[in-house]
């Protein structure tokens, strides 16, 4: 199945939450790492993103970029001199001008051809660049901490990125298409004029540049921050845009889709003023180089007459010097709006770079022991690929743990967003190898928090060990080989069902297999009922399934990948009671073959009933331990809750 860029963007933001969580010390760096990039390194950068065999290809641009200046120049020389060599003898016949003409067809469609390579290769290298980029910053936003998409709207990444990226490589495709064909071009029609012409004469045509290039750069410095006014204001739409959409269903219950529409418009109008006040600055300006243009060339020419009728210079010089001065007109006109666009996307560089440069989550990086002389960390904060290899070398390096137990000691842990409200207070708790631990509580308690901590998605203090290693040595490729979490609200992709329960799988699996995990998981009937079965196309977020065969789904996975220690968040929560059993029969013989470890939160109690203990908690602490049975007879938050008492 064929993604667009955007979907494929859309869809890893909106579940790189799921695939790994936050960290409070990355997010403090980040939130202090402002508008720092300068834009001097900025060519730099963009340089680095290119392979070796695509820089080189600079060199051939820049040849083809003088020998086009050079040609370019050929014209007014031949018109000047078809004027007075041959136009002079009175007896010119056709043939003698013929010549002339045909060398000045020839050099304009050399000259043509030459753009044309020119363009294929600027093209080329800027497709590049941009492949490049787009996996660099995806790699970067996977790894980043996951208070930074807390933090930001979905839509307002997305929207950003794809801005940034495009601006990146506009900038590439300005410098060799636009802004160095415009100087090359305008440094030689220089040459010429003043070779040809009367230095005087020489200097007045080329004042043109030095007038018009003040009001280029006075235009681009009164317009420089409505540039990113507008290009924040309409990331913002974009991010209440996807917002919107993602609450499609909310908006039409409470049926407040016009006050939605109100609120679009009004900001739609706030956009739409700023963009005029824009483009009012931008008009005035563009007169007065206009202006400055006409009066210029009424100089040229009327100075070159008057001394041609003197006898200073010759007619052809005349023309010559303004066929010249339309060379330096040309690329003038053009520089305004190069570096116009130059600005803005600089702007949007800086951005690209400065999403690349997002910190690296926690959970990515080694711990002191594992990396004393802090290679990896150095190579990590280098970027892409020296992250990627970094990473993997990382993980290559420590092995998944043996045993499956769980400890976990003093844990105390506060979302960095709300550093003053504890939400784990202290938490102690052992779970041995092959037991089924099961985890109560009233709503927002912490129940989700601890197994986040336990996964190491979210860092928290004290200690956790999963079979006798510190959480702190284990890689994420090692958590992800021992450990499974399957989360309330699961992760599905727009793609076939076979695909999304293979989802994570390292290896290839056979559909038999598949159909054995599903037949497990309660869904195989289901999805035999679909068109296509296996090859079922699952919507965006799976919203054409219901939520019971989301969570089914997701359940599936489990049986193929059989981890050591298998963690349930509220997994079967929108399952009948029938399915669930079914399911949790399956899964307790699967704990039985492989010996594994379930830590299981469920809100409906009965889940919980073969478990061989339970914990209670209550306010990010643990209030009560024990069997079922013992608990729903003892007074308190568990008999409370299974009494119905409590919610
Ligand atoms: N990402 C987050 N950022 C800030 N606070 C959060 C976040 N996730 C959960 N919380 C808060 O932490 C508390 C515990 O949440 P959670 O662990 O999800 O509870 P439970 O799973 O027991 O219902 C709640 O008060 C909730 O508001
Ligand atoms: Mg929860």
């Amino acid at each position: 199945m064929m993604f667009s860029s955007h979907e494929i963007y859309g869809k890893l933001y909106m579940n790189t939450r799921i695939i790994r969580e936050g960290n409070c010390v990355a997010e403090r760096k980040f939130l202090a790492m402002d508008n720092k990039n300068s834009n001097k390194r900025i060519w730099q950068k963009i340089f680095r993103l290119l392979p070796p065999r695509q820089k080189l290809r600079f060199l051939w641009i820049l040849a083809i970029l003088v020998f086009s200046a050079v040609l370019s120049q050929l014209t007014p020389l031949a018109v000047g001199y078809l004027t007075d060599h041959i136009l002079a003898d009175q007896s010119v016949t056709f043939p003698s001008v013929l010549p002339v003409l045909l060398m000045i067809l020839l050099v304009n469609v050399a000259n043509e051809i030459i753009k044309v390579a020119r363009r294929l290769i600027v093209e080329d290298t800027a497709t590049q660049a941009e492949k490049t980029a787009r996996q660099r910053a995806s790699a970067s936003l996977l790894t980043a901490p996951l208070s930074y998409f807390r933090n930001s709207m979905t839509g307002n990444i997305h929207g950003r990125l794809n801005r940034s990226l495009e601006g990146t490589v506009k900038l590439v495709k300005l410098l060799f298409m636009d802004f160095a064909p415009a100087v090359t071009t305008g440094l030689a029609a220089i040459v010429t004029i003043f070779l040809r012409l009367p230095v005087p004469v020489a200097c007045l045509v080329v004042l043109v540049i030095p007038v018009g290039t003040f009001l280029v750069f006075r235009q681009i410095s009164t317009q420089k921050g409505i540039r990113v006014e507008l290009m924040e204001t309409r990331a913002d739409m974009d991010g209440t845009m996807v917002e919107l959409l993602g609450g499609i269903e909310t908006i039409r219950t409470l049926d407040s889709a016009q006050t939605e529409e109100n609120r679009i418009l009004d900001r739609s109008e706030h956009l739409r003023e700023k963009e005029m006040r824009h483009h009012k600055a931008m008009a005035f300006y563009d007169c007065l180089k206009f202006i400055n243009e006409a009066v210029f060339s009424v100089l040229v020419i009327g100075i070159s007459v008057l001394l041609a009728s003197h006898g200073i210079i010759s007619i052809g010089t005349v023309l010559t010097a303004y066929l010249c001065f339309t060379q330096l007109t040309g690329p003038l006109r053009e520089l305004h709006r190069i570096l116009d666009e130059f600005s803005e996307c600089v702007v949007l560089a800086n951005d690209y770079f400065r999403l690349l440069e997002l910190p690296t989550d926690f959970s990515y990086l080694p711990d002191a022991a594992a990396d004393p002389d802090q290679t990896v960390v150095r190579n990590i904060s280098k970027g892409c690929p020296a992250k990627t290899e970094a990473l993997q070398n990382m993980s290559a390096r420590q092995p998944a743990p043996a045993a499956n137990d769980i400890r976990v000691r003093g844990v105390r842990f506060a979302y960095p967003e709300k550093p003053d409200q504890p939400i784990l207070n202290n938490i102690d708790l052992e779970i041995p190898a092959g037991a089924f631990m099961g985890i109560a509580g009233p709503s927002g308690c912490g129940k989700s928090t601890l197994i986040k901590v336990i996964d190491k998605l979210e860092q928290a203090e004290g200690e956790v060990l999963l079979g006798g290693r510190n959480l702190s040595s284990l890689s994420r490729s090692a958590l992800a080989e021992s450990v499974a979490l399957v989360p309330q609200t699961p992760f599905l992709v727009a793609d076939t069902i076979y695909n999304n329960i293979c989802y994570g799988m390292k290896r290839e699996v056979a559909l038999e297999e598949v159909k054995d995990a599903a037949r497990k998981a309660n869904i195989a009937a289901d999805i035999e009922q679909f068109p296509g079965g296996y090859e079922f196309p699952v919507a965006e977020s799976g919203a054409n399934l219901s939520g019971g065969q989301r969570q089914r789904i997701a359940l599936a996975r489990i049986f193929l990948r059989r981890p050591r220690i298998l963690i349930l968040d509220e997994a079967t929560s929108a399952l009948d009671n029938t399915s669930e059993k079914l399911i949790q029969s399956e899964i307790e013989k699967l704990k039985e073959k492989y010996g594994m470890t379930v830590l299981s939160i469920a809100h409906r109690l009965t889940t919980l009933k073969n478990c061989d203990e339970i914990i209670v908690m209550d306010k990010g602490q643990i209030v009560q331990k024990g069997k079922f049975d013992e608990l729903e007879a003892t007074p308190g938050i568990f008999r409370d809750m299974a009494l119905g008492l409590l919610k």
